[in-house]
């Protein structure tokens, strides 16, 4: 399975922190923001990926990554996503990287405390469909939401007013290569993006979405000052990406 990791964006909602950086390269604690999501690919065994950034500070990533000697890597693939196009947007741009395979999406803002090595080794086993992962969490409202009936997931919304669960999706999807059709049918939300959470509603009708629960805190560093302060004291007192 191919990684691909969405570091693109203009990241306003960080601003002025990220008026003359990208908000992947802010610090986290003691590291940059991207080393996290790409530790966590390789820790789930994933070492072939491909980065999409964007924005004005582009080679600024890989200046600090370079082939990914950090991570035991040979060497990482970019690609440069022009504009806020979206998240399904910058995914489109690793169709070609995909080479067929199934393919694990992580943001590049979202951060865990533990490891998705059993959710992948699942999905790895699955022919088709789509996988992802949620986790219980305070404000819902600012995330994708499943609603449930019967313990089974009849559809997903985006940043919903009334949340019908406690439970938001998380930045780390797993597909099959059917993804780049499905993202090619998309159309442009109210917020001018492809949606992710359209694609795995797609999924959902055809009955071919799964989900797995993550253990461990997580954390969207990306969506506010706030979340990104909480972000850096959390990997401070509890670490990232453990392993056990
Ligand atoms: C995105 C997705 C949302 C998901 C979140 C996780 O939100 O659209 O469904 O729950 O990432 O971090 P965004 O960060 O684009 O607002």
């Amino acid at each position: 399975m191919k990684g691909i990791i969405l570091a693109g964006g203009l990241g306003t909602r960080l601003s002025p922190l990220t008026r003359i950086t990208n908000k992947h390269l802010l610090p986290v604690y003691d590291k940059p923001m991207i080393f996290y999501p790409i530790q966590t690919l390789v820790n789930a065994g994933i070492k072939d990926i491909m980065l999409v950034v964007g924005g004005n500070n582009a080679g600024d990533f890989l200046r600090l990554l370079g082939n990914g000697k950090d991570f035991g890597l040979q060497h990482i693939n970019y690609a440069y996503q022009k504009g806020e196009g979206g998240i399904a947007d910058a995914l489109s741009l690793a169709e070609h990287f995909s080479e067929g395979e199934k393919v694990l999406v992580m943001l590049g803002d979202n951060l865990i405390g533990g490891n998705i090595k059993s959710s992948v080794a699942e999905f790895e086993k699955s022919k088709k469909g789509a996988k992802i992962i949620l986790k219980e969490v305070p404000d819902p409202e600012n995330y994708g939401v499943p609603v449930f009936k019967n313990g089974r997931i009849t559809g997903i919304i985006e940043k919903p007013k009334k949340p019908a669960s406690n439970y938001a999706v998380i930045g780390i999807y797993m597909f099959d290569n059917e993804v780049f059709k499905i993202i090619g049918k998309l159309k442009p939300s109210e917020r001018g993006e492809l949606e992710i959470t359209d694609v795995n509603n797609m999924y959902l009708k055809k009955g071919r979405l799964s989900h797995s629960i993550l253990d461990g805190w997580w954390a969207d560093a990306g969506s506010s000052i706030e979340g990104w302060f909480e972000t850096n004291k959390t990997v401070a007192l509890y670490g990232a990406n453990k392993m056990g």
